[in-house]
C-alpha cells in the first residue's frame, strides 16, 4: 500500500481552530510550540492502525482492528512535561482519527473530525503535544466509533509525575466487551434496541482477552489503573467484595485515599485503586456487580471480568500517604449556573431513536471564554444513565442530584443519572479552538447526543 506521509499538516476544512489562523497554521503553531520541559524529552510513538486476527477468546480467531497489531493498542507512557510525538498511519480500509481522551492539549491536536480531516487509508498524520498532567488516560478512534472501538481501536495512555506514591507493582487494566457471532466474528452494529441501549457485548475482556487469570503475591499492595473502554457498559467494579482504596479518577490523584468495596465506572471512566494485601491461596472475582442503566437489557447478576489468584507472599514496600494531592475547589458557596446542558432523547418518525443536546442533534453550543468560570447544570431528560464527557478540559463535580460528592476530583467524564442532574465547574485555560462535549455511550454520541463549541479569547 502506498503511504503518503503528511509530515506536518493536512488541509483540514471546517471551523477555524484559532480565530485568526488557518487550520494549517494552527497545526504548525501547536506542533512547534510543543516543547518538553527542562530535563524532559520527546517520546516518539508509531501507531499503525490496521486489521488483523486477534484471539479475544482463546482458540477463536476474530478479525479485529487495532493499533500496532494488538488489542488494546500499545500503552503509551510518558512523564509530565514530556512531549508525545505520535505518528498515526492508517492501514484500515476506511478513514480514522485518534482522540486523546482526558489530555489537556491544544484544540487542533484533539483528534476529532471537528479539528482535522480524518486520516484516509494509506495516509499518516503526526500528533505532537506536551502532556501537562499525571493520570490514567486513553486514546481511541473518534471516527465511526461504534465499529472502530468495538473492533479494538483504543489503548491506555499513562502519564506519571516524579513524586508518585510507591507501590509493590502497578498494572493497567483496560476493560471492554465485544459481541461475537457464532463464527467468532464481531457482530456489526444494528437494531433498535442496540441503538437505544448501546452495545453491550457478552464477551467481557481485560486487556483484549476474555476473563483472564491474574496472579498477585500475598502481602503486597498494587496500584491498578483501570480504563472502561466499552461502548456502553457501566462497570460496577468489585474485587472479591474486599475493601480497596480509590486513589485517583479520570483527572489524576484525588486528595486522599477513599476506602470502598466497589466503584462505578461509566463508559470512558477511569479509576486508580490500591488493591491488597491478600492472603496466599485466595481466589477473588474481579467482576461487575449488577447495575441497571435503564436499558432494555438489564444486568441482574454479577459478571466476571477476571480471576485474581494470590500466590506466595512477598515483602511489601508500598507506601500510601494519607495526602495524595492538593486540589483547590473552583467554587465555594452557592453559584448560579451559566449553562444548562439538556441530555434528551426522543423517538423520531424519520430516524427512530434520536439523542440530542438542548433538543438539537449534534448541537451547536455557545462559545466559552478563556479564564471565565463555567458552572454548568447537566440535566438528563431521559430514563437512562448517560456518561457526559467534556473534551480537553477537566471539571470538578459540584453536585449530583443536589448532593455534593464526598471528595474533590478532576474529571473529564461524569455519570448523569436518569432524570437527574449534575453540576460541574471548570475554567478554560488559554487553548482556544473547536471543542465538544458528548455522551460517551458510542451509539448515543453517533445518534446526536453531542455538542460543538468554541473556546475563544
Ligand atoms: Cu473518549 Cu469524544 O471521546
Ligand atoms: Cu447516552
Amino acid at each position: 500500500m502506498q503511504v503518503h506521509r503528511h509530515e506536518h499538516h493536512t488541509s483540514a476544512p471546517g471551523p477555524t481552530s484559532v480565530a485568526t489562523m488557518s487550520p494549517a497554521e494552527a497545526y504548525d503553531t501547536a506542533f512547534e510550540s510543543a516543547q518538553p520541559d527542562e530535563g524532559r524529552t520527546v517520546v516518539r510513538v508509531e501507531l499503525e492502525a490496521r486489521e488483523f486476527d486477534w484471539e479475544f477468546v482463546p482458540g477463536t480467531r476474530t478479525r479485529a482492528w487495532g493499533f500496532g497489531g494488538q488489542v488494546p493498542g500499545p500503552t503509551i507512557e510518558a512523564q509530565v512535561g514530556d512531549v508525545l510525538e505520535i505518528r498515526l498511519t492508517n492501514h484500515l480500509p476506511e478513514p480514522t482519527v485518534v482522540h486523546w481522551h482526558g489530555l489537556r492539549i491544544p484544540a487542533v491536536m484533539d483528534g476529532t473530525e471537528r479539528v482535522q480531516r480524518p486520516v484516509d487509508p494509506g495516509e499518516s498524520y503526526i500528533y505532537r503535544f506536551r502532556v501537562p498532567d499525571a493520570g490514567t488516560f486513553w486514546y481511541h478512534s473518534h471516527f465511526n466509533e461504534t465499529v472502530q472501538l468495538e473492533r479494538g481501536l483504543y489503548g491506555a495512555l499513562i502519564v506519571r509525575a516524579p513524586d508518585e506514591p510507591v507501590f509493590d507493582a502497578e498494572r493497567t487494566f483496560v476493560l471492554d466487551d465485544v459481541e461475537l457471532e457464532k463464527d467468532g466474528q464481531i457482530r456489526p452494529p444494528g437494531g433498535w434496541i442496540e441503538s437505544h441501549d448501546g452495545r453491550e457485548g457478552t464477551t467481557r475482556l481485560v486487556n483484549g482477552r476474555q476473563e483472564p487469570e491474574i496472579r498477585m503475591a500475598a502481602g503486597q499492595v498494587e496500584r491498578w489503573r483501570i480504563v472502561n473502554a466499552a461502548s456502553a457498559r457501566y462497570v460496577r467494579l468489585s474485587v472479591g467484595g474486599r475493601p480497596f482504596r480509590i486513589i485517583g479518577t479520570g483527572g489524576g490523584l484525588i486528595p486522599s485515599p477513599v476506602t470502598v468495596t466497589e466503584v462505578l465506572l461509566p463508559a470512558a471512566g477511569r479509576t486508580e485503586i490500591a488493591v491488597g494485601p491478600f492472603a496466599e491461596g485466595e481466589t477473588l472475582r474481579i467482576e461487575t456487580l449488577p447495575f441497571n442503566r435503564g436499558s432494555f437489557k438489564a444486568h441482574k447478576k454479577a459478571e466476571l471480568f477476571a480471576t485474581l489468584r494470590v500466590g506466595a507472599a512477598a515483602p511489601s514496600r508500598t507506601q500510601l500517604p494519607d495526602r495524595l494531592r492538593e486540589i483547590e475547589p473552583l467554587v465555594t458557596g452557592p453559584v448560579p449556573s451559566n449553562r444548562t446542558v439538556r441530555l434528551g432523547f426522543g423517538l423520531g418518525l424519520k430516524h427512530g431513536v434520536e439523542f440530542n443536546i438542548n433538543h438539537e442533534q449534534h448541537h451547536h453550543a455557545d462559545p466559552v471564554r478563556v479564564g471565565e468560570l463555567q458552572v454548568w447544570e447537566v440535566v438528563n431528560r431521559s430514563p437512562v444513565h448517560h456518561p457526559f464527557h467534556l473534551h480537553g478540559f477537566f471539571f470538578q463535580v459540584l453536585e449530583v442530584n443536589g448532593k455534593a460528592p464526598d471528595h474533590l476530583s478532576w474529571e473529564d467524564t461524569v455519570n448523569v443519572p436518569p432524570f437527574g442532574s449534575v453540576r460541574i465547574a471548570w475554567m478554560a485555560d488559554d487553548r482556544p479552538g473547536g471543542w465538544m462535549y458528548h455522551c460517551h455511550i458510542l451509539e448515543h454520541h453517533a445518534a446526536g447526543m453531542m455538542a460543538h463549541f468554541e473556546v475563544i479569547r
